[in-house]
C-alpha cells in the first residue's frame, strides 16, 4: 500500500460539519440531530477533530467533556467522551482514526480531563482492537444499549 497523506486537525466551519456528517450517515447506524452536532461544534471544537486527504474530509471524531462518575478514577471527575469516530472505507487502516483519537485526547488533557470513554457495539472488531491498542479497558457492558438491542462495551482509559 502506498504512503497516504493525511492532515488531523480541529473542525473549522459548518460546511465541513455537514460533510461529517455525510460520512457519518454512509459509515455508522447512530445518527443525531443536527443541533447536536453542532452543539459539539461550537462548545467542543478542539476536540471535535477531522481528517482530511488533498484537502477532502475523508474521516472524524466528535467528543464532549462532562462530569461523571469516574470508570476508572474514583469520585466525580471531568471526562472525555468519544461520541462517535468514523473513516471512510477507501481510507481505512492507514492509521487516521488513530490519528483523530491520539489529536484528540491530546487537547482533552490540555483541559484538564482526567479520563475518556466512550461505548462500542460489542460485535464491533475493529473498533474495539482501536481502543484496546490506544490503552482502553472493557470496563462493563451495557445491556440492550443500542437501538436494535445490541450491547455496548463501556470502554475507558486514563488521561
Ligand atoms: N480489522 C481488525 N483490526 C482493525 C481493523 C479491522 N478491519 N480496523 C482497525 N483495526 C485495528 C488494528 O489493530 C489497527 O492497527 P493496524 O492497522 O496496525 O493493525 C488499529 O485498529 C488502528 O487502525 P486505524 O488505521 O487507525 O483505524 P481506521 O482509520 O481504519 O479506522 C474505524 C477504524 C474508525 C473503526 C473504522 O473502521 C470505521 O470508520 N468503522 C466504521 C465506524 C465505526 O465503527 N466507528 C466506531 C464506532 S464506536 C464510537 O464511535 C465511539
Ligand atoms: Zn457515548
Amino acid at each position: 500500500m502506498e504512503k497516504l497523506d493525511y492532515v488531523v486537525r480541529p473542525i473549522a466551519s459548518e460546511d465541513e460539519l455537514k460533510k461529517v456528517i455525510e460520512i457519518n450517515m454512509v459509515t455508522l447506524p447512530e445518527h443525531y440531530p443536527y443541533f447536536f452536532w453542532y452543539e459539539h461544534y461550537e462548545l467542543w471544537r478542539d476536540i471535535f477533530v477531522v481528517a482530511l486527504v488533498n484537502e477532502q474530509i475523508v474521516g472524524y471524531n466528535m467528543c464532549r467533556i462532562e462530569y461523571g462518575i469516574g470508570h476508572i478514577r474514583k469520585g466525580i471527575v471531568r471526562q472525555g467522551h468519544v461520541v462517535s469516530i468514523a473513516v471512510l472505507p477507501e481510507f481505512r487502516r492507514r492509521g487516521i482514526a488513530t490519528a483523530l483519537m491520539v489529536y484528540a485526547m491530546d487537547s482533552m488533557k490540555k483541559r484538564e480531563v482526567s479520563e475518556v470513554y466512550l461505548e462500542v457495539r460489542v460485535s464491533n472488531e475493529s473498533a474495539i482492537r482501536l481502543y484496546e491498542k490506544l490503552g482502553f479497558k472493557k470496563v462493563k457492558i451495557l445491556r440492550r444499549y443500542y437501538l436494535d438491542g445490541e450491547d455496548a462495551y463501556l470502554m475507558a482509559k486514563e488521561l
